[in-house]
C-alpha cells in the first residue's frame, strides 16, 4: 500500500491509523506508488483549490495503472471521500475504493471487495469512533516528533467551514489510551509529541461510572507529567473555548511548549458575527492578553480568510490592525473559498470579487512577514533551549531545531549534537522565517 496525504495534521495522524490497520491485515508500506497493489490518498476538502490538487494527483495515479498496472486498486478516503461519496464512484470510475474519516477499520474488507470487483464505498459518520485502541506506526522519518490525536470532529458550524460535514461530531479520546500511546512514544525516544484536534479546548471525558470529568486543561498536565524532558504542542485551540486554566498549566510545565495556534478568522465583530465565530472583536482581544498576561514568553498563530461573504474594505483593514496589534509569530492566510452545504453557501452570497480578495490576501500576507520579522527581530541577543531536528537544508555545516515558541533556529553545527539533543542557542541575527544563532 502506498499513501498520500494531504490537509491538516488531523489527516496525517489518521494515515498513520489508516497503515497500522492495513498493517494487521498484511498489507505492508511502500515508498514508490509505482510498486503498490493499493494506492491511498488521504484528501482534504476545506478548500476548492485542495481538491483541484487531489484531483490532479488522481490523474496521474490512474494513468500508470491504465498504462501499467490495471490490477493496482485507486482509493480516495478522508474529507473529499465524505464529501463526495458515491459520485467518486460513479462519475467515470474514477476510482475504485471511498472511505470516509469514520470508517478506516472497514478498510481491509473494503480493499479486498474492490479487488474482487465490487463497489467499495464506507462514508458512515461515528458518535463514538476515536481509534483509540490503535497505537499507530510512525510514518515520517524523523523519530523525534509525532502527532496524537486526542479527539475528533467538530461541532462549531462555523459558516464557511466543511468539516463539521467531513469530520462530523465532536467526540474524545479515553485519556488512558492518550497517555499510553504517548508513553510508549518516550519509550521509543521521540522527544516532541504535538496533542490533534479540531477543537483541542473542548476535549472532554466523562470517568465511567462517576461524574469525574477530564477536561482539556487536566489532560495536558497528565501529559507533561510524564516525562520533563518530553516537549508537548497542541492544536487547535478556539478562542472562547480556550480557558485560563490552560494557560496556567502551560506556565507550570516547563516542557509544554509557549506556543499557542488561537485562529482569529477575521478582524471585525461584524465579519465574525457573520462567520458565526462565538467571538467578538474585543473578546479575543481579551484572551490574547491573558495569553500576555500569564505566559509573557508565548508565540501566537493565526488563520486568516480574506473576503468571506460581504467583507467591505473597513472589516478588512479591522483584519489588518487585529494582526499588527497581535503581532502574530505565524498565520496561514487563505482566500474565501465557498464549499457546498455550509451556512454561507446557504444563506450567503459569495459577493467579494475574486481580483479583491486576492488582492487583500496579498496585503495580508506582506503585513504578516512584517509582523513576523518584527518578532524575529526582538528575539537577538536572547538564548533559546532548542530540540535539534537535523542538518540544516540550506548548509551542511548547520544544524537547525526548534524553540519552544516553534520558531526555526539555525545554528554551526558541533561535534556530538544531533537530531533529539537539546541545545541552548543564541540568537544573533534574523530573516522573516528564521532565526540563526549560535550554541552557548
Ligand atoms: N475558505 C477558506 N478558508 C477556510 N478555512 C476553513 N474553511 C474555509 C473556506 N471555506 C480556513 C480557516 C480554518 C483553516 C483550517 O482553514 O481559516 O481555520
Ligand atoms: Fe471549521 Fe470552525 Fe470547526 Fe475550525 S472551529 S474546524 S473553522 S467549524
Amino acid at each position: 500500500v502506498y499513501i498520500e496525504t494531504y490537509g491538516c495534521q488531523m489527516n496525517v495522524a489518521d494515515s498513520e491509523v489508516v497503515l497500522t490497520i492495513l498493517n494487521q491485515a498484511g498489507y505492508s508500506p511502500v515508498e514508490d506508488y509505482k510498486k503498490a497493489d493499493v494506492i491511498l490518498i488521504n484528501t482534504c476538502s476545506i478548500r476548492d483549490n485542495a481538491e483541484q490538487r487531489v484531483f490532479n494527483r488522481l490523474n496521474v495515479f490512474k494513468s500508470y495503472k491504465r498504462k501499467h498496472k490495471p490490477t493496482m486498486l485507486i482509493g480516495i478516503i478522508g474529507c473529499m471521500a465524505e464529501r463526495l461519496k458515491d459520485e467518486l464512484l460513479e462519475r467515470e470510475k474514477l476510482v475504485d475504493i471511498v472511505v470516509g474519516p469514520d470508517a478506516y477499520r472497514d478498510l481491509p474488507n473494503l480493499v479486498a471487495k474492490a479487488g474482487s470487483g465490487q463497489k467499495a464505498i464506507n462514508v458512515l459518520l461515528s458518535r463514538e469512533e476515536t481509534y483509540a485502541d490503535i497505537s499507530p506506526v510512525r510514518i515520517g522519518d524523523n523519530k523525534i516528533s509525532a502527532f496524537v490525536s486526542i479527539m475528533r470532529g467538530c461541532d462549531k458550524m462555523c459558516a464557511y467551514c466543511v468539516v463539521p460535514f467531513t469530520r462530523g461530531r465532536e467526540r474524545s479520546r479515553a485519556p488512558e489510551s492518550i497517555l499510553s500511546e504517548v508513553q510508549d512514544l518516550i519509550d521509543g525516544g521521540y522527544k516532541e509529541v504535538t496533542l490533534l484536534g479540531q477543537n483541542v479546548d473542548s476535549y472532554k471525558w466523562t470517568v465511567q461510572g462517576s461524574d469525574t470529568i477530564v477536561n482539556f486543561a487536566q489532560l495536558l498536565e497528565q501529559v507533561a507529567v510524564l516525562d520533563p524532558t518530553l516537549r508537548i504542542r497542541f492544536s487547535t485551540s478556539y478562542p472562547t473555548d480556550m480557558t485560563n486554566e490552560v494557560l496556567h498549566v502551560m506556565a507550570a510545565h516547563r516542557n509544554i511548549c509557549k506556543a499557542i495556534h488561537l485562529p482569529v478568522q477575521a478582524g471585525s465583530t461584524r465579519m465574525l458575527n457573520q462567520m458565526r465565530r462565538q467571538y467578538t472583536r474585543e473578546s479575543y482581544m481579551e484572551r490574547i492578553q491573558a495569553i500576555r498576561q500569564i505566559l509573557p514568553e508565548c508565540a501566537i498563530s493565526t488563520d486568516i480568510i480574506t473576503g468571506f461573504a460581504g467583507e467591505t474594505d473597513d472589516d478588512h483593514a479591522q483584519t489588518i490592525s487585529m494582526m499588527e496589534w497581535v503581532g502574530y509569530e505565524f498565520a496561514y492566510m487563505f482566500k474565501y473559498s465557498e464549499r457546498d452545504n455550509t451556512f454561507a453557501q446557504r444563506q450567503l452570497p459569495d459577493d467579494v470579487p475574486d481580483e479583491i480578495k486576492t488582492a487583500r490576501l496579498e496585503e495580508v500576507i506582506a503585513v504578516q512577514q512584517k509582523v513576523a520579522e518584527l518578532s524575529n527581530q526582538k528575539d537577538i541577543g536572547k538564548t533559546f533551549e532548542v530540540l535539534v531536528e537535523g542538518i540544516s537544508k540550506r548548509s551542511h555545516e548547520h544544524l537547525y531545531g526548534r524553540t519552544s515558541q516553534n520558531k526555526v533556529l539555525v545554528f554551526p553545527k558541533q561535534l556530538g549534537i544531533e537530531a533529539g539533543t537539546y541545545v541552548d542557542v543564541i540568537v544573533t541575527s534574523c530573516t522573516t522565517a528564521t532565526l540563526l544563532g549560535k550554541m552557548v
